[in-house]
């Protein structure tokens, strides 16, 4: 095996958003760093496979789909006709621009990519296994593993190209399915299954819970729900797949009350597995520096440190599987690494489901503050009467403000709505700065524009909506 000198301050094994991110801040602040992907281009999940993939065909089909129904109502007649090839084309050739742009980034930042799989070696010691097979061994003073997740498969599912599919499937077919079966009604179900419905397929998704949207807040998931009825979405819910059997005609699934009952046969062309995300850890060498993997897979940490100069973020490790959340993860763990203060609030981190219109989320639920036993208080506005969204057609949904009662400090905001994902980022600001609703409520808001929701929710805490 090759012995490369000198030595690295920093490795980072996996070139995601946890992985890259980690790295550039690393060049940033003068440290001698790599980063190890053994895919054929950087970006990880996110770039890849994952949000901005699925954000291209999201936005697509929500324009076909516009175009389709919407469209001729706002006196602008078409007759749209899909091109799916181009449709992909499009999405790919962006996805292409997104990971060259990593690259650059790296080379501007002095970050050395070392093409292959990485593992560690015991302390100090990575090995990386190049595309042709030939392994070199690198020593450095701290290793980052950043490998990130892979879908979760379903016992008595087995994947079958095409047909039982994951979303890295759902991200490419080939042709529009008549039927798509969608088990599990988490975000990655609701935004594919929105894209192929919207595209043309009938869509049904099937959820062990009695609830969507794997633990937003109630209110909002029952709406939600309802909104993605209205469009055609149809769901089964407190129901389970037990086995699946594909042949040339298409999928045949068993599906059974979650809490025992008859079971009964459902079939669809194509079946999209999205019942979540395990970290990914395969041959990465922990035992060689003592660390292991929890019983669910997740690489646990004390501020990202699992071992002497070992530390880890992103998808393999706790917190939300997010990509905004990995690359938190990652500059903190290396700012550690330099000697500075880094940090991350957990209870800061944002979530947004990109379905139309979208759903955004900062801070807790209600179910979390009743569960703590915290007393709030409770602004809400619709967007039916905010103007905006109103004159746009577009007024679906409400956004909701969380306070303490006795501090009015900013618990929760949540927003289902057009935008939301867009406006979710005020209440991030604010909650960061520990802000209570009245600020909110007393901060001048260009007109005409959704984010008056958000303030009227605000003013509605204490009572003194204006717009509704
Ligand atoms: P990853 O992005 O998974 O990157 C890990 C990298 O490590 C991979 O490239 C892998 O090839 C590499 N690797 C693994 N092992 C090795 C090894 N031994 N040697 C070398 N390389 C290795 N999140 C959002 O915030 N917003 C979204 O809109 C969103 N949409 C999503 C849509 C889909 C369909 C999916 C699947 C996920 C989505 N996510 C989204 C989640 C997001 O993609 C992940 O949270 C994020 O990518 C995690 O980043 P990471 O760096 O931890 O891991
Ligand atoms: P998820 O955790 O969001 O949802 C999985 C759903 O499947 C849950 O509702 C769960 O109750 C259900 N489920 C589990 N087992 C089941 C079974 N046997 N039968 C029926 N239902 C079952 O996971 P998902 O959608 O796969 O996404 C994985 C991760 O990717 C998430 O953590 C998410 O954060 C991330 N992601 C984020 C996106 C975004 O930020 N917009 C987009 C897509 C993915």
């Amino acid at each position: 095996m090759a012995d490369q000198t000198p030595a690295y301050d920093v490795i980072i094994i996996g070139g995601g958003p946890g992985g890259y991110n980690a790295a550039i801040r690393a060049g940033q602040l003068g440290l001698k760093v790599a980063c190890v992907e053994m895919r054929e281009t950087l970006g990880g999940t996110c770039l890849n496979v994952g949000c901005m993939p699925s954000k291209a065909l999201l936005h697509a089909s929500e324009l076909f789909e516009a175009a389709s129904k919407d469209f001729a109502g706002l006196g602008i007649e078409v007759a749209p006709k899909l091109n799916l090839g181009q449709m992909m084309a499009q999405k790919q050739d962006s996805v292409t621009a997104l990971t060259k742009g990593i690259e650059f980034l790296f080379k501007k930042n002095k970050v050395d990519w070392l093409k292959g799989r990485g593992r560690l070696d015991g302390p100090g010691r990575v090995v990386v296994e190049g595309p042709d097979g030939a392994a070199t061994s690198y020593t450095t003073k701290n290793v980052i593993i950043a490998t990130g997740s892979e879908p979760t498969p379903l016992p008595g599912v087995e994947f079958v190209e095409g047909k039982v599919i994951d979303s890295t499937g759902a991200l490419s077919l080939p042709a529009v399915p008549k039927s798509m079966v969608v088990i599990g009604a988490g975000v990655i179900g609701l935004e594919l299954g929105s894209v192929w419905r919207r595209l043309g397929a009938e869509v049904t998704v099937i959820e062990y819970l009695d609830a969507i949207g794997a633990g937003m807040d109630a209110e909002v998931a029952t709406a939600f729900q309802r909104g993605l009825t209205k469009q055609g979405m149809k769901f089964r819910m407190g129901q389970k797949v037990t086995s699946a059997r594909a042949d040339a005609n298409g999928v045949a699934l068993t599906v059974e009350p979650a809490k025992g009952g008859d079971a009964e046969t459902l079939t669809a062309d194509v079946v999209l597995v999205a019942i979540g995300r395990r970290p990914y850890t395969l041959g990465v060498g922990l035992e060689t520096v003592g660390a292991a993997p929890d019983a669910r897979g997740f690489v646990a940490h004390d501020h990202f440190k699992v071992a002497e100069g070992v530390w880890v973020i992103g998808d393999v490790t706790h917190g939300p599987m997010l990509a905004h959340k990995a690359e938190e993860d990652g500059v903190a763990a290396v700012e550690l690494i330099a000697g500075k203060a880094g940090h991350v609030d957990y209870d800061l981190v944002p979530s947004v489901i990109y379905t139309t219109p979208e759903v955004a989320w900062v801070g807790k639920t209600e179910e979390q503050l009743k569960a703590a036993g915290v007393a709030y208080s409770k602004g809400k506005f619709p967007f039916t009467a905010n103007s905006r969204s109103k004159i746009n057609h577009e007024g679906e949904g409400f956004v909701k403000v969380l306070a303490d009662k006795a501090t009015d400090r900013v618990l929760g905001v949540h927003i289902y709505g057009p935008q939301a994902g867009e406006l979710i980022g005020e209440a991030c600001v604010l909650m960061a700065f520990g802000g209570a609703s009245e600020d909110l409520a007393r901060i001048c808001h260009p007109h005409p524009t959704r984010s008056e929701a958000v303030r009227q929710a605000a003013m509605g805490v204490e009572g003194w909506t204006m717009q509704a």
